[in-house]
Formats: C-alpha cells, sequence, structure tokens
C-alpha cells in the first residue's frame, strides 16, 4: 500500500490561478526555501520515514522562478540527488512532483528529472499537475501548458503524469454541453485525471463568502447529479476513486496559516485541505456532501 508523506516546501507561484487557496499567503524569501529544503532533508534521514515509502514535493510552484537563485536550485538538486538514492536503496517506492506546469522555460525541471533519469528512475517519478476549464489559464497559458504536458512525455517516455481538475460549476457545465470531454482529453494528452472538490482554502470564513468572488466556482447540486448521470453514460470517471480522499497524502507537512504543521491520516477525512473551517467545501446551494451523493450514485449504478 503506497503512504505517501508530502511536504510543502513554499507557497510562492507566480501564476496566480483565480481560486488558488495559496493566493495572498506571505511569500517565502531565498533563505526560507533553503532552511525548509533543509527541514526536508533532515526527515528524510530520521526514524520518521519508517512509516512511509513514497514522498512528494508540493507548492506553490516548486520549479519555474521559485529555483532561479543558484543556491535554492542547489538545495533542491540535493534533495533530488537523495530521493534518488532513497528509489536506488528501494527505502521509497515513488516521488510525487507537483507542479502548475505553466513556466516557458524547460531548463530548472529538466535538472531536477535528470537526477532521476540518469539512474533510471523517472518511472518511479509522478508528474501532479492540474488542468481547470476556468481560473487557471490566462493569455496563452493552456497552449504553454499542454505543450509542457507535451514535452515530458517526449523527454521522459517512461514518466506517469497525473493531472488534477476541481469539479467547478463551470467545469460541470462543459461536461453536459459537451464542450470538454473528459476522455478526449486523458487520451490526447496521454495523462490519468483525478478531480478535487472546490474548497475555500483559509481566507474565507466559508464557502458562501468565497462564491460571492467566484459564482461559477462552488457546483449547484442539481447540475452535479446531471453531472453524475451524463458522465456515467458517456466516460468511465465516475467510479470509487471519484472525488475520494483516499487518493490523497497519508501525511502533509504544510503552512495552514498559523505555521508549519503535520495532518495524518487524511484518507479518513472527507476534505481535500486539512482545515476545519465549517462549509469549507462541496456545493454552491447544498449542505449535503458531493462525496455522499458520489457513493449513493454508484450504489444505484451497482458500482460501489
Ligand atoms: C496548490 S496547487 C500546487 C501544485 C501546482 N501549483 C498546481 O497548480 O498543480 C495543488 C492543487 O490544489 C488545487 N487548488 C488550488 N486552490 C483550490 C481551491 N480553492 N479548491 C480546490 N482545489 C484547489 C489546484 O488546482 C491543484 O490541483
Ligand atoms: S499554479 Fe497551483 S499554486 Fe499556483 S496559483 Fe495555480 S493552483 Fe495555486
Amino acid at each position: 500500500m503506497r503512504k505517501l508523506v508530502q511536504f510543502e516546501l513554499w507557497k510562492n507561484c507566480n501564476n496566480c490561478c483565480e481560486f488558488c487557496f495559496n493566493n495572498g499567503f506571505l511569500r517565502n524569501n531565498d533563505e526560507d526555501k533553503k532552511h525548509k529544503i533543509k527541514s526536508v532533508l533532515s526527515f528524510l534521514d530520521s526514524d520518521k520515514m519508517a512509516d512511509y515509502n513514497a514522498v512528494g514535493l508540493i507548492g506553490g510552484e516548486i520549479f519555474d522562478r521559485n529555483l532561479y537563485n543558484e543556491d535554492v536550485l542547489e538545495y533542491i538538486l540535493t534533495l533530488s540527488d537523495k530521493l534518488a538514492e532513497m528509489l536506488e536503496a528501494q527505502q521509497i517506492k515513488q516521488v510525487w512532483l507537483a507542479t502548475g506546469l505553466m513556466f516557458d522555460s524547460f531548463a530548472v525541471i529538466d535538472s531536477v528529472l535528470n537526477k532521476f533519469d540518469s539512474r533510471g528512475l523517472v518511472k518511479n517519478i509522478l508528474i501532479c499537475t492540474s488542468y481547470d476549464t476556468r481560473g487557471r489559464f490566462t493569455g496563452n497559458k493552456e497552449n504553454i501548458w499542454r505543450n509542457n504536458v507535451r514535452l515530458l512525455h517526449k523527454r521522459y517516455p517512461k514518466m506517469p503524469i497525473h493531472v488534477e481538475t476541481i469539479v467547478t460549476q463551470d467545469f460541470v457545465e462543459k461536461v453536459l454541453n459537451k464542450s470538454f470531454n473528459v476522455d478526449e482529453f486523458c487520451n490526447e494528452l496521454d495523462v490519468h485525471i483525478d478531480f478535487l472538490e472546490p474548497n475555500c482554502g483559509f481566507h474565507y470564513p466559508n464557502k458562501y463568502e468565497h462564491l460571492k468572488f467566484l459564482p461559477w466556482f462552488y457546483p449547484k447540486r442539481e447540475s452535479f447529479l446531471k453531472f453524475l448521470q451524463e458522465c456515467h453514460r458517456s466516460s468511465s470517471i465516475i467510479n470509487k476513486d471519484f472525488l475520494s480522499s483516499h487518493t490523497r497524502s497519508y501525511t502533509l507537512y504544510m503552512d495552514d496559516g498559523k505555521g508549519y504543521s503535520k495532518f495524518t491520516n487524511r484518507a479518513q477525512k472527507d476534505t481535500s485541505l486539512p482545515c476545519d473551517i465549517a462549509n469549507q467545501n462541496g456545493y454552491a446551494d447544498s449542505e449535503i456532501e458531493m462525496r455522499k451523493d458520489v457513493e449513493l450514485f454508484l450504489e444505484m449504478i451497482g458500482n460501489e
């Protein structure tokens, strides 16, 4: 069984997706970044690693401008070497690297991936990126993202790419009116897709306050129920994993606005973020949990 420990290195990101729960957080400077990487290295050398067999790094954005400082890049390369050694020694089985993939220059991500590729280990890397039908890509960024996915496949054919998409009202409507087709998208880009519930993160007291700024973000229940039926009819995405929390890391170390904290056993929780703010995720117009509706739907179609 995969037991993944995931480290948020920093929240810094230049992409400014409209919905991002990291927007507005204080940014880490280069010294903070080095400190964070050092603490991950110490964790990897400690007895605490005995509980895990996979390691994930997440931002913000790990790559892009965040590694333009040569010292910080050197630290990440040291961390990459360490992870490659752990893979080789079979201390861990997989490394997850999260990235928005919206950068023009491939040099930074290449220098990290080469550390694994040169030892024949890219098959053990999982690139975790994201695609959203609204709020993510401005200007030419969707093209840049698609080209980067293709380029990764070309340079590292054995490395799997995983995409996360937020089930927003906009996404639900685009699937229903057939302007977005999940299966075609996955086939075209050769990616596996997984889905997230929208949530208000740490900035808003609840989803209703968040909704005032992003009326297209949280799905209406009626639309979502139609979406489940449509997807069941036309694709294979509605299965036991749909909106399930067991695809999350077991333990996540991240800044929750009060400091760097540990959130553990996340698979037992029905939330994609480890905070306890009321109404943090789900429907725009109902307190019923989206995942509960998915479970009832799966039961109804005999696919539990
Ligand atoms: C914070 S990002 C970090 C990785 C990378 N920058 C990316 O965008 O893939 C991790 C995931 O959180 C998701 N996310 C950000 N804000 C969200 C929100 N308000 N509700 C649900 N998911 C959100 C993103 O879409 C992404 O899939
Ligand atoms: S790319 Fe990721 S971290 Fe950056 S703003 Fe978008 S969701 Fe947030």
